[in-house]
């Protein structure tokens, strides 16, 4: 492993700042440069905040590993143009990140690989709109097949929605995708994978709606809990085996091996896991979540994915207990954010920011999740507890979050179906 390590880190949400915390935490690592970042950067006296192009401030600094936090750059090659410059690169190439940024290339891959997955059918054209939803329902599920940050997705037993929302994809110019509900409760699995090398990380749970008990729009994820108590003990396993190993092989038999983070969205039904989707990196919230309980020192594991020696390192180490991740959102997220609000009571390692700024000394809010509240303890209850107990103490005009992250699973009220084999 490289030591000292200077590290440039791409992003500027609380998964980034949570993954700053963590790199900073490896005492290998002597400076991050956090591009663009956010105003989370100050409590860490190793990163540095940095506006401008990514390849260009890594020719200028020649930090020895490069991690890309968001999946949009990821898409557009940003990976390769940073391997083509020679940097050691954590994320992959755009060629393997249609993972997530084409839906349709996703169920290629994984019909390919034998993976189970929802039955999904393409439209291009709104006058094939009905025939779609004669064909699935009755809760429908329709996808913007590009990126969306999670907003792009509408699940509705309300077919008038439904077609909506297909309309007003196809109107932006993108197919849309119908897709046969999966049942069952959701497992979002991260799983570090250098080619057909795959080690997966704690399990969490997202709560993608805006509202308790899941109501509500569809958001980018307002809150997650690792790990997940109701899962049965295969069920890391069962995942690595049935889903992100044949996907990796497969990914590395077209020709397009994955480099980085494989994000497994799951829903576990009676047939066992099936894929709701893949994305190309770490998930916000959940890896607020799972990195607080991580043990082992982070930048030398991602180093190991960047150059090839994944299968190298020594089993991942874990605290044990519960994490639990809250999001703040401002008023009126996802639709119509309002920003520029103060901050008040955000100092300390319990808070990761996202959409903030600094402006004369004072915290303003920049964007929909304003920041996420870290909540651990011996188990998810008390996980729970301390979390809502430091959230309520955060003062912001309009500000939510929800107060039911966790508490489904802490109430045993969340099982997997009986298996039909
Ligand atoms: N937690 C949802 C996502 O990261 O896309």
């Amino acid at each position: 492993m490289l030591s000292p390590m200077r590290i440039l880190l791409i992003g500027s949400g609380a998964r980034e700042h949570a993954l700053l915390r963590a790199l900073a935490a490896d005492p290998t690592v002597t400076e991050i440069l956090f591009s663009p970042g956010n105003a989370g950067a100050t409590d860490t006296p190793k990163a540095t905040r940095l506006a401008g192009d990514p390849l260009e401030i890594a020719r200028e600094h020649n930090p020895d590993l490069v991690v890309v936090g968001p999946e949009q750059p990821l898409v557009a090659g940003l990976a390769d143009q940073l391997r083509d410059a020679g940097f050691a690169v954590f994320g992959p190439s755009a060629e393997a990140a249609r993972i997530e940024g084409s839906k349709a290339f996703a169920k290629d891959v994984m019909k390919a690989a034998g993976v189970r997955t929802a039955e999904a059918q393409t439209v291009t054209n709104v006058v094939d709109i009905d025939a779609a939803l004669d064909r699935f329902g009755p809760t429908w599920v329709v996808k913007d097949d590009g990126l969306a940050g999670g907003k792009g997705v509408v699940v509705t037993p309300d077919r008038e929605v439904a077609h909506a929302h297909a309309e007003a994809v196809i109107a932006a110019g993108n197919p849309v995708l119908f897709e046969s509900f999966l049942e069952g409760p959701e497992v979002s699995l991260f799983c570090l994978v250098d080619g057909e090398t795959v080690v997966p990380l704690l399990p969490a749970q997202d709560h993608k709606r805006a509202y308790d008990n899941d109501e509500g729009p569809n958001t980018g994820g307002m809150g997650a809990y690792t790990p997940l108590p109701w899962l049965p003990a295969d069920g890391v396993q069962r995942i690595v085996d049935e889903v992100c190993l044949p996907v990796a092989k497969e990914m590395k038999a077209r020709g397009c091996p994955y480099s980085g983070l494989l994000y497994a969205g799951i829903a576990w039904g009676p047939e066992g896991p099936a894929v709701v989707e893949f994305n190309c990196r770490f998930g916000d919230p959940e890896t607020q979540a799972v990195l607080a309980l991580l043990e082992t020192p982070l930048a030398g594991v991602l180093y190991s994915v960047a150059t090839g020696a994944l299968s190298e390192i020594e089993a991942l180490r874990w605290h044990d207990g519960a994490a639990i991740t809250v999001v703040l959102a401002a008023a009126g997220y996802p639709t119509n954010p309002a920003i520029g609000e103060e901050i008040r009571g955000v100092e300390g390692p319990e808070i990761l920011h996202a959409g903030t700024e600094e402006v004369d000394g004072k915290i303003i809010s920049t964007g929909g999740r304003v920041l996420n509240v870290i909540g651990t303890g011996k188990d998810l209850h008390e996980a729970r507890e301390n979390a809502y107990a430091r959230i309520a103490d955060i003062e912001m005009e309009g500000g939510f979050y929800r107060s039911d992250i966790g508490l489904a699973a802490c109430e045993g009220r969340i099982s997997i179906p009986d298996e039909v084999r």
